[in-house]
């Protein structure tokens, strides 16, 4: 099975990819993720990056499409991918499409977790991540079960993203509007288009995630 995590940043995305991965057998391909490697390693990739994600403002389509068509080779995307925070334009779908048919795969569906922008500035300045193992976390909505120490690993030094601020978050927000909201039309077309109410609970927004991929196995 593979699908596409459409939705805002700050929606849920990465939150929800990491909590079906291991139930389903899928890998999480986060583009944002994948960046952000490339910009610590000081890479070809993550210098041309690197401005770019601190404006808010999306990476070059030739730059992430041509990430993915390296990740999707690799042997541990064989039982599927949780496409996430990718396609975020036109451009990069009719990629992902034409990466997915030349290596014999199939998308199965694209889903919103819908969020209103008035939820996102608090859920993204508020999150953090354990700076050992990625996990996430947030300063009001996901607190470790002991303080200061990672449920995953036990870590206990955490990071906080130099774009999860106040301004480049209406940056993001505005790409978001401006540039990826055209894929709900592209995708619902075609009858792939999924909803699910990202204002609930993380727990809730699973279930109603894992409602979807149930029927469709
Ligand atoms: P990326 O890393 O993809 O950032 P984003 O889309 O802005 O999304 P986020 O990762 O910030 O949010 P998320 O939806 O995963 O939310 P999360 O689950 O963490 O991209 C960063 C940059 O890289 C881009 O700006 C761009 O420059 C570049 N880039 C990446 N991909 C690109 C592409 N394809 N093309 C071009 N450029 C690209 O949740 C946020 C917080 O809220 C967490 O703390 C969480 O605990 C909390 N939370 C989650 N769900 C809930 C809930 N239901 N209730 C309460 N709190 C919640």
């Amino acid at each position: 099975m593979n699908l596409v995590l459409l939705g805002p940043p700050g929606g849920g995305k990465g939150t929800q990819a990491k909590r079906l991965q291991d139930k389903y057998g899928l890998l999480q391909l986060s583009t944002g993720d994948m960046l952000r490697a490339a910009v610590a390693a000081g890479s070809d990739v993550g210098k041309k990056a690197k401005a770019v994600m601190d404006a808010g403002q999306l990476v070059s389509d030739e730059i992430v499409i041509a990430i993915i068509d390296e990740r999707l080779d690799q042997p541990n995307v064989a039982k599927g991918a949780i496409f996430d925070g990718f396609p975020r334009t036109v451009a990069q779908a009719e990629a992902l499409d034409a990466m997915m048919a030349k290596k014999g795969k199939k998308l199965d569906f694209a889903i919103e977790i819908q969020v209103p922008d008035a939820y996102i500035v608090e859920r993204i300045t508020g999150r953090y991540t354990c700076a050992k193992c990625g996990a996430g976390y947030h300063d009001k909505f996901q607190l470790p079960k002991v303080a200061g120490k990672c449920d995953s690993c036990g870590g206990t030094e955490f990071a906080r993203r130099p774009d999860d601020n106040v301004e480049t978050v209406t940056k993001r927000l505005d790409a978001y509007h401006a540039q990826t909201a055209p894929l709900l039309p592209y995708y619902d077309k075609r009858g792939a288009l999924k909803l699910v109410d990202g204002t609930m609970d993380i727990a809730d927004v699973t279930k109603a995630l894992e409602g979807i991929l149930d029927a469709a196995r």
